[in-house]
């Protein structure tokens, strides 16, 4: 029922990022994606799953501009974006988690790596430095400012992939498995990051219980396409579901 009047709210919102009709594919190869539709609304965490080879990661980079769409059209806050310059300008606002952090991390160290983006963008060195810094110590990641970044763990790298691209301060976030390779801890840190955050977010991943956390919305990814799972619960249940556990607690004297 909530999310029915949640889905009708949508429908009469007009919604941050969207893409229809779209086909993409790699050259000599067939589409990929096909007639795919997606919309993504201020507040939601819409997580996508499906296959391996579905063509998920392929649909996080054609979001970006990383990946050229054969057919259909991408809109942001209902402008449309079609030239490189469009996209360019999309990337410093919508950004891109990698599935695989050495295809984000380049620079020698980790600090290196913070600041490329922010100084690419025109900021001062001490500016730069003084934002990753800020970033790195709201993650708690400190500690692996001076790290050379390829001697990072594959956990410490994700976590840092996530740190380089929220000093961009994006509106929108794309994470690609970000889960992956994630200790307990790292996991539980992660979840927390995210929620925190409080961004629009389309989340790549198999990992169910970080659909069960965060999801606010499911799709998956077959033959092309997206399709609506079963309706996840929406934050307001969750957040009923617990005050309905505590009351229970409390009544039972624990
Ligand atoms: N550079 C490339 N050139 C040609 N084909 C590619 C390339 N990258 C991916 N593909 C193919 O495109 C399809 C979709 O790949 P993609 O990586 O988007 O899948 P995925 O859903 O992210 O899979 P996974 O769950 O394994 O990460 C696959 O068949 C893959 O082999
Ligand atoms: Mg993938």
């Amino acid at each position: 029922m909530v999310s029915q009047a949640a889905h009708a709210n949508e429908d009469s919102r007009q919604a941050l990022l969207s893409v229809a009709d779209l086909d993409a594919g790699y050259p000599g190869t067939g589409a990929v994606l096909r007639g795919l539709d997606l919309e993504l609304f201020a507040g939601e965490r819409l997580l996508i799953t499906g296959p391996n080879g579905a063509g998920k990661s392929s649909l996080l980079q054609t979001l970006v501009g990383l990946m050229p769409m054969r057919r259909g059209a991408l809109y942001f806050h209902g402008v449309r974006c079609a030239s490189d310059e469009d996209f360019a300008l999309l990337r410093r606002k919508v950004a891109l988690v990698f599935q695989d952090p050495d295809d984000q991390l380049f620079c020698p160290t980790v600090l290196d790596d913070l600041m490329f983006g922010p100084l690419n963008l025109g900021q001062s060195p001490a500016q730069a430095r003084s934002l990753a810094q800020a970033v790195l110590a709201r993650l708690g990641l400190s500690r692996l400012a001076g790290r050379v970044t390829h001697a990072l763990s594959g956990g410490e790298k994700r976590l840092i992939s996530l740190a380089c691209v929220l000093t961009m301060q994006p509106e929108v976030l794309l994470l690609d498995e970000p889960s992956n390779a994630l200790d307990d801890e790292n996991w539980q840190r992660l979840v927390a990051i995210l929620l925190d955050l409080e961004l629009p977010m389309i989340l790549v991943s198999h990992d169910q219980a970080l659909q069960a956390a965060l999801a606010t919305r499911i799709l998956r990814l077959v033959d092309g396409r997206l399709r609506a799972l079963a309706e996840p619960k929406s934050v307001q249940d969750q957040r009923r579901d617990q005050a309905f556990a505590s009351a229970q607690t409390a009544a039972a004297g624990g």
